[in-house]
């Protein structure tokens, strides 16, 4: 294998640190070893890599919602088959991808909610595991205090915390005969409970075909009410490469909602395209086993006033 494409993106407004970066350069490196075996293995390596770490808005280390529990948010797409499932504020579970990959596998359903995507994977054999990371339980306790005083919670939305972290994560894949993509998030802080962001959520965040694999993050809202990511799958499908496509996409996201996000996408000839319009969005390439040196998305936001 020598011409495929993984690229990996750490969420809005994630930190740009060496230690930020060097996680998504292991998953993203993780996956590229699977490429050659199965798309859906590469893009659950990659997702488990990330879900594991407290440094990042999904798994273990996921925000809290408003009453102070983890409700988890994943999909899984395989653009050649066009098979899709995901799961939607699940609980207590380490890797919320891998439920989404034994639901495409597995059955015919193609999502699951709540207890009901919690009790599937307990019968898949995925034990209890308590998602909460010391730093989200204090940010959520801080968050909450400030409400209670009438005042506006400092914490970023997205990352839980004012200082540097990490956000929802996602991933595209071309193995040089097919496309694909994979996404988890813990959603917002202080999101309603039983909220449902853009990353379940087929054609708003998270879209794969013959044409394109597209993942997004943001305010998931607007992606969903957009349908950001199958437009992106249009515009490329137009003949656009990835990088204008997403810049497009996000203009016209902008334009309709006034929102901040992310987008990552990558064509059926291995270009990678991504555009983002808050303060950072981390996003590592690795092409034909290597990884691409310093990549950096287009950021939009110095063109769009906030
Ligand atoms: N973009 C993540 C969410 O809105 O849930």
């Amino acid at each position: 294998m020598d011409m495929g494409i993984i690229a990996v993106h750490g969420g809005l407004d994630t930190s740009r640190e060496k230690q930020y970066l060097e996680i998504l350069q292991e998953a993203a490196l993780k996956g590229y070893e699977l490429l050659l075996k199965s798309r859906v293995q590469a893009l659950e390596a990659v997702l488990q890599v990330l879900e594991k770490s407290p440094k990042f808005n999904c798994g273990y280390g996921s925000v809290l919602n408003f009453d102070g529990i983890v409700e988890m948010d994943a999909a899984i797409m395989d653009g050649p088959s066009s098979r899709f499932a995901a799961v939607a504020a699940i609980q207590d579970v380490q890797h919320p991808i891998s439920v989404a990959r034994a639901l495409m596998e597995k059955t015919s359903n193609v999502i699951l909610a709540g207890a009901g995507a919690v009790k599937f994977a307990r019968a898949q054999g995925f034990p209890v595991a308590d998602c909460i990371a010391g730093r989200q339980r204090e940010a959520w306790q801080k968050a909450r205090a400030s409400l209670a005083r009438g005042e506006k919670p400092a914490q970023n939305l997205y990352t839980g915390l004012a200082a540097p972290y990490g956000d929802t994560v996602g991933c595209v894949l071309w193995d040089g005969t097919g496309l694909a993509a994979a996404s988890s998030t813990g959603g917002c802080l202080l999101k309603t409970p039983g909220r449902v962001g853009d990353t379940p959520s087929l054609g708003g965040g998270i879209f794969a075909s013959k044409t394109s694999a597209v993942v997004c993050t943001g305010i998931g809202e607007a992606f969903i009410e957009t349908l950001t990511a199958k437009y992106v799958d249009q515009v490329i499908a137009a003949g656009n490469e990835p990088n204008q496509a997403t810049r497009l996409a996000l203009g016209r996201l902008y334009e309709q909602k006034k929102a901040e996000g992310g987008i990552l996408a990558v064509d059926a000839r291995g270009n990678v395209g991504s555009t983002f319009n808050a303060g950072r969005f981390p996003v590592v390439v690795v092409a034909g086993g290597r990884l691409i040196d310093n990549y950096q998305p287009v950021n939009l936001r110095a063109e769009q006033v906030h």
